[in-house]
């Protein structure tokens, strides 16, 4: 006779236990077991709770490969899901096995889990296992399949519905219920006030500032107070939600008619442009993007956005400061350069209308598509390439927790055709065109924070509290990735020969960048080094650039002048003619105004169940080598938190979003 214990856990959230019979099979390379009831009644009905069974065979099983765990229904009662953490199976040899589980289990579900260490392709060495994983990725490519909304933006899951998602990428239940309350009491605070849906114009700019009385953090008040000035809007540009769009000037465009004697008052006396260029003072948004973009129909007319450009100099106080604005891309007596010297009013109503914009190439391009729809790519990719037992899937998966939930909802209730963000100046069209813009420009080393940062001429920019934190979380990331990818792959040829890796990748390049071959993306792996590269980019793109871009939008947004999605008056042909309320009746009315509010407020919300950077709350791994090189990696944020505390006590305005006690684990909201 031959014993073996098996210690099982349920998972620690709502509802996570069963009352149903759980019967397990082991198989091993001598044999397998009975079919063995685990317990006789009321298995496992609390959460979090671990209990140990015994199943006897006649002889060893030999190498434990698999665990086979079936669930049936307790006499007559209603479906009662069960959430399996993981199962550790104690030999009579004396080894220990894991069997990751981390799933909901159904009744009837054929749920077969492999133990042990991870293992590639190449490394198969039992037909039972072989044949195990090849019919895993048929299913696996049939549960989840890439669907198009559009030949030219990325692709994504097929599901349309939440409701339709499989249980694994679902949100958790606490999850579903925190963010209903979240929308909900936004909803209701706005309806209290009589705000939602009301198409009242906006009487003064302090009127506003009713619409969260109780909804406010120290940064929005903050944006509220200070946004009509110039080095605060200055500020947004390295330090805001969106730094990702202002670059060093070396050379004015040849369509930007700004001129030396424009700018010479706003520079330091005896300087000129074209001395402050030289010594790196000057620097550029160009939002050409967003040149001749479909609107949105709005009272019978299309609205019109800007396209044009926002010079800046960066001051002898280090401080950003806008010196001149082209609304639009073609030079013309109808597209003046607004200057600071120009009545308050017009050098306002231009940066609110540079601010607009940027705001919606922010939200669409760098946020949602930049963070959010490569998040799925990656995902799905994933989910459809690696069995559960290939080291990349352990590595990557947490990295991919909700993010189909998210995004699933988000094509409808954001970028949907009756989609909140097609009520911006875009409408559904400008938001779909601007998208396949964003695509075709995107290029790989774009999504490389250090490339990034050289290409746009910003290493050596002072108070760029972005780039600094995320250089540093980009390169703990990276001696992170390097350390696991190498104890998988020991050599180019490991790379090379994992068909599910090339797999996996291929799959990316194809449906996530559209097999662009302009883009520097891979195409497929040929030594670890490209892997490391890809695999720190992917990491920091869900963690650290998603939080970076999605964490300050109630900070910023809430407060609607300082970023207003949708622009009801065209930006101004003419100098002179404005005034207070020309730039009220530019704002989106009261009700437009609280829904994209409300918007921000869910979107930005901190969610009871969070699981930030590095945790890695799910057992995984059962190699000692990798739960030590988690903990390293978990030790270097620590680190970091710490670095970042001491240097924004020390600022007036400090930089928070990269503090990695604020990062999550994935893309979740
Ligand atoms: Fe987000």
């Amino acid at each position: 006779m031959a014993e073996y214990k098996l210690e099982v856990t349920t998972g620690n959230m709502k509802f996570a236990g069963t009352l149903d019979h759980i019967h397990a099979t082991l198989f091993g390379t001598q044999g397998q077991s009975e079919r063995t009831e685990l317990d006789k009644i009321g298995f496992n009905t609390l959460s979090g709770t671990t209990r140990t069974y015994t199943i006897q065979t006649t002889a060893s099983l030999g190498k434990l490969l698999l665990l086979k765990v079936e669930k049936d229904p307790f006499f007559i009662l209603p479906e009662d899901q069960w959430f399996c953490s993981k199962v550790v199976a104690a030999t009579p040899e004396g080894d220990a096995v894991l069997f990751p589980c981390y799933r909901w289990i159904s009744r009837g579900e054929l749920v077969e889990l492999r133990g042990g260490n991870a293992v590639k392709v190449f490394e198969e060495d039992h037909p039972l296992l072989t044949d195990h994983r090849n019919k895993e990725l048929i299913t696996k490519k049939d549960l989840y399949q890439w669907a198009i909304t559009d030949e030219k933006i990325p692709h994504h899951i097929q599901y349309m519905d939440i409701a339709e998602l499989p249980a694994e990428v679902q949100y958790s239940l606490s999850r579903k219920q925190d963010f209903r309350f979240t929308k909900g009491l936004a909803g209701v605070e706005l309806l209290f006030k009589g705000m939602a849906g009301s198409t009242e114009q906006w009487e003064s700019f302090e009127n506003i500032k009713d619409i969260f009385c109780c909804e406010k953090t120290p940064m929005s008040e903050y944006v509220a107070e200070h946004w009509m000035e110039d080095d605060f809007f200055g500020y947004q540009f390295l330090n805001g939600t969106n730094p990702m769009k202002m670059e060093r000037c070396s050379e004015l465009p040849p369509n930007f008619a700004v001129t030396e004697e424009m700018v010479k008052p706003f520079l330091q006396e005896g300087s000129s442009l074209k001395k402050e260029m030289e010594k790196g003072n000057i620097f550029l948004c160009d939002q050409k993007i967003m040149d001749k973009i479909p609107t949105r129909e709005y009272e019978g007319e299309h609205l019109q956005t800007a396209s044009g450009f926002c010079l800046f100099y960066m001051n002898p106080e280090n401080k950003l400061m806008p010196i001149a604005i082209q609304l639009h891309q073609e030079p013309s007596e109808q597209n003046p350069i607004f200057l600071p010297s120009d009545s308050e009013t017009d050098w306002l109503l231009a940066k609110i209308f540079v601010k607009s914009v940027d705001t919606l190439i922010y939200q669409i391009v760098c946020h949602l598509m930049g963070t959010h729809f490569l998040a799925e790519v990656f995902a799905v990719a994933a989910l459809r390439s690696f069995p559960v037992i290939h080291p990349l899937y352990k590595f990557l998966i947490p990295h991919f927790r909700f993010t189909l939930h998210i995004n699933t909802l988000g094509r409808t209730t954001l970028v949907g055709p009756k989609g909140s963000l097609s009520t911006s100046t875009l409408g559904y069209e400008g938001v779909i065109e601007i998208i396949r813009r964003g695509l075709s420009e995107m290029t790989y080393s774009s999504l490389c924070l250090p490339e990034n940062i050289t290409a746009r001429g910003l290493d050596s920019v002072s108070n760029f509290y972005y780039r600094d934190d995320g250089m540093k979380l980009w390169n703990i990331i990276n001696s992170f990735v390097r350390k696991v990818v190498a104890h998988y792959y020991r050599s180019d040829g490991d790379v090379v020969k994992d068909t599910e890796l090339q797999d996996w990748i291929s799959e990316i390049f194809t449906h996530g960048f559209l097999a662009n071959n302009l883009g520097g993306f891979p195409t497929r792996f040929n030594t670890v080094e490209e892997v490391v590269k890809f695999i720190t980019m992917l990491i920091f793109t869900v963690t650290a650039q998603h939080a970076a871009l999605n964490n300050g939008q109630f900070d910023f947004i809430s407060w609607m002048p300082n970023g207003p999605l949708l622009t009801r008056k065209p930006p101004p042909t003419t100098k002179g003619q404005s005034s207070i309320q020309t730039i009220l009746d530019t704002f989106p009315n009261v009700g437009e105004t609280v829904t994209f509010a409300a918007q921000a407020v869910v979107l930005s919300h901190k969610y009871s169940d969070t699981v930030l950077l590095g945790a890695y709350t799910d057992e995984l791994f059962q190699e000692p080598a990798l739960k030590q090189t988690i903990k390293e990696f978990q030790a270097d944020l620590c680190g970091l938190t710490d670095t970042i505390a001491e240097r924004n006590a020390k600022l007036e305005l400090a930089y928070t979003y990269l503090r990695p006690t604020e990062i999550e684990n994935s893309v979740t909201i």
